[in-house]
């Protein structure tokens, strides 16, 4: 990844599907001085996300794609991102597949976080398989996006233990609370 000179920020989209903490936290994060990245753009695959009014509070451009026909919309993305001159992307809950030859044009310049530690629990429904298989600790991940799912190489991850008295909302959180120290951290380490 580019050294940066300190003079510019790397153009960055992020995309949701949901909540938008993720993306709130990367909002804030990206107005500090130390931030290597400005957020330019917001993506969507629906236009439900509660994450896009954070696109209107902190004046960002957004937009939704709708991924009925994969193909197509992946290419569509590409043009509507390469208009809006983006260089970095930051999946932050996005529930979507992007298609292979998506991801080879933005070839590691995609990263994802992911509420496991990876290798660990790729896919759904992570904090339920961590609790019932009893595990002893949780977590999250951040890591480039390759063609297979959840499988890129890994930039940082933490780790929270699991206590007998965790549920599953419980787990979310204390999981979630370490994904905003986590994302930031991640972009730090690329780029610095
Ligand atoms: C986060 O826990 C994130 O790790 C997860 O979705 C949540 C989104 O929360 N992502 C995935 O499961 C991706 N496979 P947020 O919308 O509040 O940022």
């Amino acid at each position: 990844m580019e050294k940066l000179t300190g003079l510019r920020k790397i153009k960055t989209a992020v995309f949701i599907s949901g909540t938008g903490s993720n993306l709130k936290n990367l909002i804030k994060f990206s107005k500090t001085k130390k931030s290597p990245i400005v957020i330019d753009l917001i993506i969507s695959n629906t236009a439900l996300a509660k994450g896009l009014r954070y696109a209107d509070q902190f004046n960002i451009k957004k937009k939704v794609f709708n991924f009925k026909n994969n193909k197509i919309n992946n290419n569509n993305i590409l043009i509507y991102l390469k208009k809006n001159q983006i260089e970095f992307i930051c999946l932050a809950g996005f529930m979507k597949i992007l298609s292979s030859s998506f991801i080879k044009k933005f070839n590691g310049k995609i990263i994802n976080i992911h509420p496991s530690l990876l290798p660990r629990y790729k896919g759904l429904n992570t904090h339920e398989r961590a609790i019932k298989n009893k595990d002893k600790f949780a977590g999250c991940s951040v890591h480039y996006v390759s063609a297979k799912l959840d499988s890129g190489r890994i930039i940082m991850q933490k780790k929270i233990r699991i206590n007998a008295k965790d549920t599953l909302i419980s787990l979310s959180k204390k999981v979630l609370k370490k994904e905003h120290q986590l994302y930031p951290d991640s972009i730090l380490k690329i780029f610095n």
